[in-house]
C-alpha cells in the first residue's frame, strides 16, 4: 500500500496530528527529529550541492528513519534567497562538478546511514542558480549513477515545464519515474505573471498529474501533501489522498 506521510509543521503538532489518517510522519527540520514516535521520514530543504548540507546532517541519529530525501540544487555551493528566488553567492557549477559533489556526498551519507536516499526535482527559474539542475536527463543521471530514489514534486515539474517552455507530459516522461519513492502534492500559483510554488491548496490539475504518475510507478510510494495553511483543508486532502492511494494500490495488486 502507498503510505500517507504527514509533514510536521506549525499546524501539525503532538495533538493536532491525531486528526489525520496517516502512516508515517515526515520531518522537515532538524529540531523535529525524534519529536514523534518512529518510523519517520526526513525531507531536507537544503540542496546536496550546498556546502551547508553535510555540516547540518552529520550528527543526526537515524534510528527509525525510513527515507531521507533532499533537493539537488541550487547549482552552486552558496546561495541566498531574494524575493522568492535562489541567488548564487558562489560560482555556478558545471554538470560534471555538480555530479562529483553529489557522488562524494552520497558516499559520505552512506557511511553515516543505510537509510534509503532520494532526491527531489526542483522548480526551474531563469536565473544562474537554477542551471542544469532541473534538466530531466541530468536528474536521471544523478538518480541512476548514485542509486537514489526520486521524490517527484508535481508543482515543481509543472513550474519547470512552463518556465523552460517544454510540453509538460514530455518533461515528466523524461524524468526517471520508475525510481519514484515519494510524491509531493501542492497547488501552483501564478504570482506577478510568474508560476510559483507557494504551497497552495492542491487543485484538480495536481490530482490529474498524481493519478497519471501513480499509474506509471511500479511500487508503493510515500504520498505527501505539501500544504500547511488550514487544518480543515488539510484534512479534506488527507481523506482524498487516502482514498486515491487505496484505489491505486488495489488496482496494482
Ligand atoms: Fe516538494
Amino acid at each position: 500500500m502507498h503510505k500517507i506521510t504527514m509533514p510536521i509543521s506549525h499546524l501539525v503538532n503532538e495533538v493536532s496530528i491525531n486528526a489525520f489518517d496517516f502512516d508515517i510522519v515526515e520531518v522537515k527540520f532538524l529540531k523535529d527529529i525524534h519529536r514523534f514516535n518512529p518510523p519517520w521520514v526526513f525531507h531536507f530543504d537544503v540542496g546536496i550541492v550546498n556546502d551547508l548540507f553535510m555540516r547540518q546532517i552529520r550528527n543526526i541519529d537515524w534510528t527509525g528513519c525510513e527515507l531521507f530525501s533532499f533537493h539537488l540544487g541550487p547549482a552552486c555551493r552558496r546561495v541566498k534567497k531574494e524575493s522568492y528566488y535562489h541567488i548564487a553567492e558562489s560560482p555556478v557549477l558545471d554538470r560534471e562538478i555538480i555530479k562529483s559533489i553529489v557522488k562524494d556526498r552520497v558516499a559520505r551519507l552512506r557511511e553515516l546511514t543505510d537509510v534509503p536516499l532520494a532526491v527531489e526535482n526542483g522548480s526551474y527559474f531563469p536565473f544562474p542558480a537554477y542551471t542544469h539542475i532541473c534538466e530531466p536527463d541530468f536528474i536521471t543521471e544523478i538518480v541512476e549513477e548514485n542509486r537514489l530514489g526520486l521524490v517527484f514534486d508535481i508543482a515543481h515539474a509543472m513550474i519547470t515545464a512552463h518556465n523552460a517552455g517544454v510540453v509538460f507530459t514530455k518533461y515528466i516522461d523524461a524524468l526517471p519515474l520508475d525510481k519514484i519513492v515519494e510524491i509531493h502534492l501542492t497547488g501552483t500559483t501564478i504570482s506577478e505573471g510568474t508560476w510559483k510554488d507557494l504551497h497552495n491548496e492542491p487543485d484538480f490539475t495536481g490530482y490529474a498529474v498524481l493519478n497519471y504518475v501513480l499509474c506509471l510507478v511500479p511500487r508503493d510510494v510515500h504520498l505527501t501533501l505539501e500544504y500547511y495553511r488550514d487544518l480543515e483543508i488539510m484534512r479534506k486532502h488527507n481523506r482524498i489522498l487516502r482514498r486515491l492511494a487505496n484505489v491505486n494500490s488495489e488496482s496494482r495488486h
